[in-house]
């Protein structure tokens, strides 16, 4: 595995943490979902004032290679709020180092559970950290259709 960094969200972020996000969605998440899905999870305009409130209220973690940022995760409460590897550093181990530091604070918070939302892309590898899905969601997602997995991670079993 390269050198890889993992540091706390700063405001200095923002911008290429989005165009990470884009490029994700638009290429890796293609893979599972309609254009008119992926144009509306991951608009060219997309809304950077809420994303920057919400990334400076949960806590946030990204990790870096060699100074390229190479992905983020997010963690409000006991939920994975969101994580999203860059396209070009797809399974490499990026995910599980940022779940691994998120595993770390539940464990200091004593959380009994984590939870996310996890995309049909993104399935494979919660199951892989021991996620189970409690609930198929078809929700509405700006007006579309969309398929994602409530997923429950028991940590009374570590
Ligand atoms: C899901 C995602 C975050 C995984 O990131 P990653 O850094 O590529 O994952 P890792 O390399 O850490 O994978 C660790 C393990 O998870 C499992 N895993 C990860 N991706 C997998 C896949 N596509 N299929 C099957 N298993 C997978 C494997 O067990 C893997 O270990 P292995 O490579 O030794 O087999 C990444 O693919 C991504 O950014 N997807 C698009 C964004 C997204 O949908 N995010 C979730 C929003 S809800």
């Amino acid at each position: 595995m390269e050198d890889l960094t993992i540091l706390d969200y700063e405001e200095g972020m923002l911008d290429e943490m989005m165009q990470l996000f884009y490029d994700t969605v638009h290429t890796v998440n293609a893979r599972d979902y309609r254009k008119d899905q992926l144009n509306r999870w991951a608009p060219l305009d997309v809304d950077k004032k809420f994303w920057q409130q919400r990334l400076k209220r949960n806590v946030c973690k990204v990790a870096f290679i060699n100074n390229i940022m190479v992905g983020f995760t997010e963690l409000e409460d006991e939920h994975v709020e969101t994580m999203y590897v860059h396209k070009d550093f797809q399974r490499r181990k990026v995910a599980a180092n940022l779940i691994d530091e998120l595993l770390q604070i539940a464990s200091e918070r004593k959380y009994s559970v984590l939870t996310t939302e996890a995309s049909v892309t993104a399935k494979p590898f919660f199951e892989a950290f021991g996620f189970q899905v409690t609930r198929v969601k078809k929700k509405l997602f700006n007006g579309k259709d969309f398929t994602n997995f409530q997923m429950t991670k028991d940590l009374s079993l570590c």
